[in-house]
């Protein structure tokens, strides 16, 4: 298999655009019934946990539908500048339905269109595994945090011990795919799986994000180990 940057070509951005722009519609659903609810926990957790006293300027890249970026506006209170950034019009068109008031911005969390060291916090909520340079990502979105301020990630993860063997991996493999197909279109959640199963485990992300210059990194499993959050600091 061809691989751009240790990733495989098949994340071609135009792919992902053109997947996300098909399902944006049932995003929200195929989220709530896939996760049991428990993905509005994972985001409302990380909003909280990423936010320090003081903090003003807020970006979630990847925001999709736009849930994690409207936690962190609630998460921030008044007075806060919050943009949500993505680059599937289809989807920030539902997020920019939920609350016009935030500021929706189309572009490429690889270039961000932000000059340096601007952000207090970025959050990124199942978008790091759907980009091209894990790495690239990475180092990009520490580019226009200020320093000091956090990044943090919440993303699929691969949950270990006797929960994964006997709960999730069956789920994972084999009734996931059903659903998704059963709502959407069953490439989208061939690709879920394929994304989910190649990403990097708890600790090998927390390395990487060492790697990409990142400081304090840490990290807590969410729901057994299936999702991640990983904190790090600029
Ligand atoms: C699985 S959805 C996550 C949406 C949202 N953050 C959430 O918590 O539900 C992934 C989103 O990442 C976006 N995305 C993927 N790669 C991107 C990139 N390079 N730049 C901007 N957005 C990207 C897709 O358009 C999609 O909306």
């Amino acid at each position: 298999m061809s691989k751009v940057n240790g990733k495989k070509t098949s994340q071609e951005p135009e792919k992902i655009r053109a997947m996300f722009g098909s399902i944006a519609g049932r995003y929200d659903v195929l989220n709530r019934v896939m996760s049991a609810r428990l993905d509005v926990g994972w985001r409302r957790r990380t909003a909280r946990q990423a936010i320090e006293p003081g903090d003003t300027k807020f970006l979630d890249v990847a925001c999709g539908t736009g849930d994690l970026t409207l936690d962190l506006a609630a998460a921030a209170g008044e007075g806060a500048q919050v943009i949500g950034l993505d680059f599937t019009p289809e989807m920030l068109r539902l997020a920019k339905d939920k609350q016009p008031s935030i500021s929706w911005v189309e572009g490429d969390g690889m270039n961000l269109p932000f000059p340096d060291d601007t952000f207090d916090v970025l959050t990124i909520g199942f978008g790091l595994r759907n980009m091209i340079s894990y790495e690239g990502g990475l180092r990009e979105m520490r580019r226009v945090l200020r320093p000091g301020g956090r990044l943090a990630v919440l993303e699929c993860s691969h949950p270990e011990g006797l929960f994964m063997r006997t709960v999730y991996m069956p789920y994972f493999k084999h009734i996931l795919p059903r659903i998704g197909a059963t709502l959407s279109r069953q490439s989208a959640y061939k690709y879920l799986q394929e994304s989910v199963l190649e990403f990097p485990d708890r600790r090998e992300l927390a390395a990487m994000m060492s790697d990409c210059g990142f400081s304090e990194v840490r990290h807590e499993p969410l729901t057994f180990g299936a999702v991640a959050l990983h904190i790090g600091r600029k």
